[in-house]
Order: C-alpha cells, then structure tokens, then sequence
C-alpha cells in the first residue's frame, strides 16, 4: 500500500490499482481529495503491473460532493475540472466503485469514469438544487446521456436520491456489489473489462439518449408548465433545464461551457448563500450549545398522549408511524372515538394517495388505545399534554399527573403560548417537564419547537431532541417566552399586516408583496384558510375590530365562501369592495388618512421588525444561536428557504440598513419599531448575526 497523500492510498490488488479515499465525514471533495484522486490516477497509470483502475472510499460513504465548506474561498488544489479529465482519459479502465451514496460531485466524479458498480443499499443523485445550485462538473451534460433528457430532469430538479436497484435499471450503474464485498466484486469488473478488451466507455461520447429528444421542445415546456407552482421563486430549477435543453441541442463541449457559466452565476447568487447556510443551519440546530455531554437518554418506548383533538390525534401519529405505541387519554368516550377515527381516516387518506401501504394502516392502529383515565397513563415513558389553552386546566393537569407518572418519565406540554415553568411549578418534579411545541398539522409539519424551562434536566432535552429526530421532525430548542421563538416573530409581521391595510394597503397588497417574496400566502389569504371565526364568540362580538366586523357579516373565511377576499366555487379568491369599504371606515374611524403605500415600504414593515424580534429574541437567550431562528421560519411558517429564514435575510440586506428603517419607523410610527440593543450593538461594532457565538 503507497499513501498518496493524508487522504488517499494506493494499492496493487491482483493487477488492479485501487484508489481508496478516507476523508470523514463523508470524503466531499475538498483539495486534498481532489489532488488524492489525481495523485492516485497518476500513479496507476506509472504501475506496469496495474491494467485498470478501481476508485473507492473507506468510512460510511463514497464521495458525497463538492465540499461547501469551501465555496466562496479562494482556490486550492487541483482543480476538479482536471481530476475529471485524468479520469476519463485514462487509458487504463476505471471503475467506480460505490457504497453510502455518491451525490453531486461525488457521482459527477462517478460519471467519467468509464463503469459504474454499487452496492445494494447505495444511493446516487445530483442534489445540487437543494442548494440553490445546479450539477456544475458535466452532471447535467453527461446524465441526460445515459438517462435520457426526461428522467434526468427530473431527478435534477427534485434532488432525487436513487436506489442503486433503480440506477442499475436506469444505465446510471453498470453492476450490483455484494454488500461486504465492494473493493472484490470491483476489482473482478475491471479485471473482466481488461479481459474482453473492452473499448473504454465514456458517457460525454454517448448521443443517442439527447439525440433522440432533438427537436422535441415541447418536452421542456411541459415539464416546466408542470412543476411552475414547485420552481415558483427558485432560480436553480430553471437554469437546471436549461442545461438539459443545452445537453440535447448542443455539442458536449458547448453544453458544458453554458453549465459552467450557470453554475458560477448561481454560486455568487443570494439564494445558493441562503440555501447553503440552510444546510449547516439545520444540521447545527440539532447540537445543543452547553448540554452534558454525558446526559442519560431515557429510553421510550411507550408514549401518552392527553387530548384527542385535532392536534393530540396528529401528535400520537407520529410515534404511531415509527412503532411506539400510543395511550390517548381523554375525558369524554365521544371525544376520544373521535380521535381515533381523525388517525384512522389520515392513514386512509394518505394509503388512498399510495403514500402507504392498505396494511400499514392496520398496523399502526393496532399501536393506539385510548381510555377516560389519566391513571393509565403510569407506564408512559413520554406523556404529551395536547388540551386547550387555559392554564388552569393544564395545572390542574399536571399535578394529577405527577401523582400518576412512573418516575423518570417525561411530562411534555404543547402549549404554544403558555408558560411552561408555571405548568411545570404544578409538579413535583419541574426538571422532567419540558414544552413540545408541535404545528399543526403535527403529522406532517416537520418543525417541533422543544421548549427548555428553567429547571428542564438536561438528559429530558437530549432525549427529547434525539426522539424528535427518531419520528422525523426537525426540532429547535427554545426558551420559555410568551409564543417562544416562532408565534413570537409571527407576532411583529401580524401586527403590522394588520396595520398597513387602515393605511392604505389594502389585504390583497400586502399578501401579494409577501407573496411575491416567496411564502406560499400572505396572512389575509391565511387568515381566510383558516377562518376568521378562530376564537370569535358570536354572544360576545361587538364590531370594534375588523375581524368581528366581517364575522358577523357572516365572512368568516373559506368555508363561508367571503372573508378578506371573495372566493367562487373554485375557492379562487378575489379582492372585495366590500371589505376595502369597511377598512375604509376603520381607518376613518382610527382617525388615519389613508395614503399610497409602496410595496417596499409593506416588506419593510412587515419583515424588518421580525428581524429586530429574532435579536431580541438572542438577547435573551431564548434561542441558542440566529440560525436556529431562521430553522424555525422556514420549517414552520414557509418562510423561502432560497432566503435563508429572517436573520440570514437581514444580514443579506445588511444589519445597518435594517437598523436604520426600524429607526426611521420608531420616530415615524411609535415604539414598536424599537431597535433591539443586540441589532444597535452589532451594527456598531461591524458585526453580523452569523459572527455571533452560540449561547449557551
Ligand atoms: N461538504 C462539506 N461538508 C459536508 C458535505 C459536503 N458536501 N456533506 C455533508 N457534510 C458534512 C455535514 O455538514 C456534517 O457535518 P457536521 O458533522 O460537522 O455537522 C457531516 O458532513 C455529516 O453530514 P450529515 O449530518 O448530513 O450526515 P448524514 O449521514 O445525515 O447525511 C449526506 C449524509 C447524505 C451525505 C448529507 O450530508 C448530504 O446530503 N450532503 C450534501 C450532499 C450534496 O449536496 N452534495 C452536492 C454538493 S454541491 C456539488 O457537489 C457541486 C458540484 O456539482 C460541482
């Protein structure tokens, strides 16, 4: 065995020289890869005793792509344009050799190479998209070629990690690998390649699959009226087709060119810097700053769920779905059978869109029970509180549980708003009481705010955080303050939504500039979906706020066919003169002229004072770090990941001209507009919400 470099060995296995790469974590190709790759080639093809050429890697995976550390620094290394080029014009065969997955870079390193062998549980893709890239080493050239324009599009765009059965289906890999006999079944490929004197195979001479598609626009066309709604607000998407467009109708060297020029206008854009600092963001929210490193995980396998409403059925699912069962407690048989059913009919739902399997929906029932007494809750290792908002109800709640509950079981809240330390003060034991804040639907919105009260132990943290992971969600840790981290922010850009329309801007303004800068809807279209009636009391209305107003006109949202908006049967919405003629009078009532309000001056009023709301929120140590913040938005309330979540945002548009409006807004329009003390400070001294040190 000769090392080629601190990343990189080389060895003579049989008359085969294996290049084996081992840089954790997942061998992206960082400079030393790259110049190990090279070195390694350059030294098979020196070794006389060497006929072909085998490329694998040691640890969990083969080359999982670029290194993004390393975007935006200057350039070191040889470059991977060249390693690509020895590979492919090597005149010795080379295989690759694959295991783990082989994303971006890695399967463009795969592609020109001249076969392709993989295990069975190996999965390869070019899921550049995913941050806000395209495929920029021949991917979107060379993978047309071999899976023709369409699937290639496809996989492209969607970030598709294919199973290594499928890719062998598809041409992408040449052979199946016994799964402990990679480097051996690899060797033996090269060896029969060498045997049969096979001519070598390269993917950029390989014209029949672009040729076929030649002339046939309409192919581009459909895919992009198909998937308009999903690009909507991306930039990488589109310029992926066009370099498919570019694969079909222009030599493989031009092609190329044009996917080089994309690529490098993509990597200096906003949205790849947001994109990217989404991927690190949502892998660091995970590590909690300052936690025993040594906190004991309390194993669960049983969970309780108290509340069988919409939003404790949606909890008691997600357990369901990775086999724990699930104990519902509820005080009435009608409500709890009704629980059940809400789980039963989802599953069905989901099995009649082929989303699951018929028996799956059986076998997750079976998990569930439910029963009218708290007491057989006391084997629970996880109990989940999920009843209405009313502190005294969850006190009342809490102390019975603690009466109940084996000890070292965990007593968890999903209270949205209310204050956890007070609930956990109901207990005897505050340090296993800990917030799990899901959304709603909580089957299938990803984002759990884990709320950590004063006295939360932290071995109920770590578990709650490793479970969160186990049942899919992405979890951020909060702290305990009224609407924690998400409602919190939400809170600033409803008020001045809510605002801007006595103003002058009108809903339909304000949803369409929020719209147009990537969430899936402004709040008057949300409030709409959701209905306006949320909360109202018809007993109790009394016409001094807008939305009484409209609900006692009986436009209630949606389902009343008029709220904000006047909707048709479709439900597709139009603004009402009517509603704009009851804003009018408010507004007139409030004392307020309306005026012409400019659509920058909406984003800036809504979108500023979350930011300010997010340093505030780090000032007081409710977050642990701004990215957390911006994991929360994007997870939770559709903020465009292509912006990165609100504190990446305001670092983008820069803290000083953040700084500077709320200012101006605060002498224009009143205290609510205040600076945070962190946002002045940063400003002052140069800095950015991503300089900052997470706390702990
Ligand atoms: N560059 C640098 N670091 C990377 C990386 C990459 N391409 N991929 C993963 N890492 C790091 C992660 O940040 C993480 O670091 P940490 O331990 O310090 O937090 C560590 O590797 C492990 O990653 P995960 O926590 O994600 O581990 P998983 O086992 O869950 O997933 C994976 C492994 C499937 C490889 C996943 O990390 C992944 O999807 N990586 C990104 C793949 C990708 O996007 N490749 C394309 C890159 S762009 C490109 O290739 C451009 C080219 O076309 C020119």
């Amino acid at each position: 065995m000769v090392q080629i470099n601190d990343v990189t060995t080389y060895t003579n296995i049989d008359g085969v020289g294996v290049i084996v790469l081992n840089s954790p974590p997942v061998n992206a190709l960082s400079a030393a890869v790259r110049d190990g790759i090279h070195g390694g080639v350059q030294k098979a093809l020196a070794d006389a005793d060497a006929q072909a050429i085998v490329l694998r890697c040691d640890g969990n995976t083969f080359i999982a792509g670029a290194d993004i550390t390393e975007f935006g620094k200057p350039p070191a290394g040889v470059g991977l344009g060249e390693v690509q080029r020895v590979l492919e014009e090597s005149t010795k065969p080379v295989i690759a050799a694959i295991h783990g997955t082989a994303l971006g870079g890695g399967l463009e390193v795969a592609l020109v190479c001249h076969w392709r062998i993989a295990v069975p549980t190996a999965r390869l893709g070019l899921p550049e998209v995913n941050i806000g890239l395209l495929p920029g080493a021949g991917g979107t050239q060379r993978l047309p070629r071999v899976v023709g324009p369409e699937v290639a599009l496809e996989w492209m765009t969607a970030g598709t990690q294919v199973k290594a059965a499928d890719a062998l289906e598809s041409g992408l890999i040449d052979a199946l690998a016994p799964e402990d006999d990679l480097q051996g079944a690899a060797v033996a490929l090269a060896k029969r390649v060498v045997a049969e004197q096979r001519p070598l195979r390269k993917l950029r001479d390989e014209n029949a699959k672009v040729e076929a598609a030649r002339g046939k626009p309409e192919i581009f066309a459909a895919f992009r009226k198909a998937n308009a709604k999903k690009f909507r607000g991306f930039a990488a998407p589109e310029k992926i087709v066009q370099c498919v467009e570019a694969a079909v109708n222009l030599p493989f060297d031009e092609g190329l060119k044009l996917e080089r020029k994309l690529f490098v206008e993509l990597m200096h854009g906003d949205q790849s810097a947001a994109q990217r600092h989404y991927f690190f963001a949502s892998r660091q929210a995970w590590q909690v700053p300052g936690l025993k490193k040594d906190a004991a995980i309390v194993p669960v396998q049983t969970v309780g769920v108290i509340g069988a409403g919409t939003m404790g059925a949606g909890i008691a699912m997600n357990f369901l779905n990775v086999g724990i069962p699930v104990h519902i407690v509820e005080t009435q048989q009608a409500a709890l059978d009704r629980g059940l059913k809400t789980i039963r009919t989802n599953y069905e739902n989901t099995a009649k869109k082929g989303k699951l399997k018929v028996e799956a929906i059986e076998e997750r029932m079976a998990l569930v029970t439910g029963s009218l007494d708290l007491q057989d809750l006391s084997d629970c290792d996880l109990v989940i509180e999920a009843v209405f908002e009313n502190m005294e109800v969850k006190k009342d709640i809490f102390g019975r549980l603690d009466r109940v509950a084996k000890a070292g079981a965990i007593l968890a809240s999903n209270t949205s708003a209310l204050d956890l330390n007070q609930i956990a003060s109901a207990t005897s034991r505050p340090e296993s009481v800990i917030g799990l804040h899901f959304f709603s639907p909580a089957n299938v919105m990803k984002l759990l705010e884990v709320v950590r009260g004063d006295k939360t132990s932290d071995s109920v943290i770590a578990t709650s955080m490793q479970l969160a992971r186990k049942i899919g969600k992405v979890a951020v840790l909060v702290g305990v303050c009224p609407g924690f981290v998400g409602n919190r922010i939400l809170g600033q850009r409803q008020r001045e939504a809510n605002q801007l329309i006595f103003e002058g801007a009108m809903p339909w303004a304000v949803d369409r500039v929020l719209y147009d800068f990537g969430f899936p809807m402004g709040p008057f279209a949300m409030s709409d979906l959701a209905g306006l009636d949320l909360g109202w009391n018809k007993e109790k209305s009394t016409g001094s706020t807008l939305r009484e107003v409209l609900c006692e006109m009986d436009r209630r949202g949606q389902k009343t066919g008029a709220g904000f908006y006047d909707y048709d049967e479709k439900r597709t919405a139009r603004p009402s003169t009517l509603v704009e003629g009851v804003i009018k009078q408010f507004a007139e009532k409030k004392g307020i002229t309306p005026r012409e309000v400019s659509d920058d001056e909406i984003l800036e009023r809504c979108i500023y004072p979350m930011i300010n709301e997010g340093a505030k929120i780090l000032e007081e140590g409710m977050a642990s770090r701004a990215s957390d913040i911006d994991v929360v938005w994007i997870n939770g309330y559709g903020w465009p990941v292509y912006r990165g979540g609100p504190m990446h945002y305001g670092d983008r548009v820069g803290l000083p001209k953040v700084l500077t409006r709320m200012r101006e807004f605060e002498a224009k329009y009143g205290p609510q507009f205040k600076p945070a003390k962190l946002l002045e400070e940063l400003v002052a001294t140069g800095r950015r919400f991503s300089d900052l040190k997470p706390a702990h």
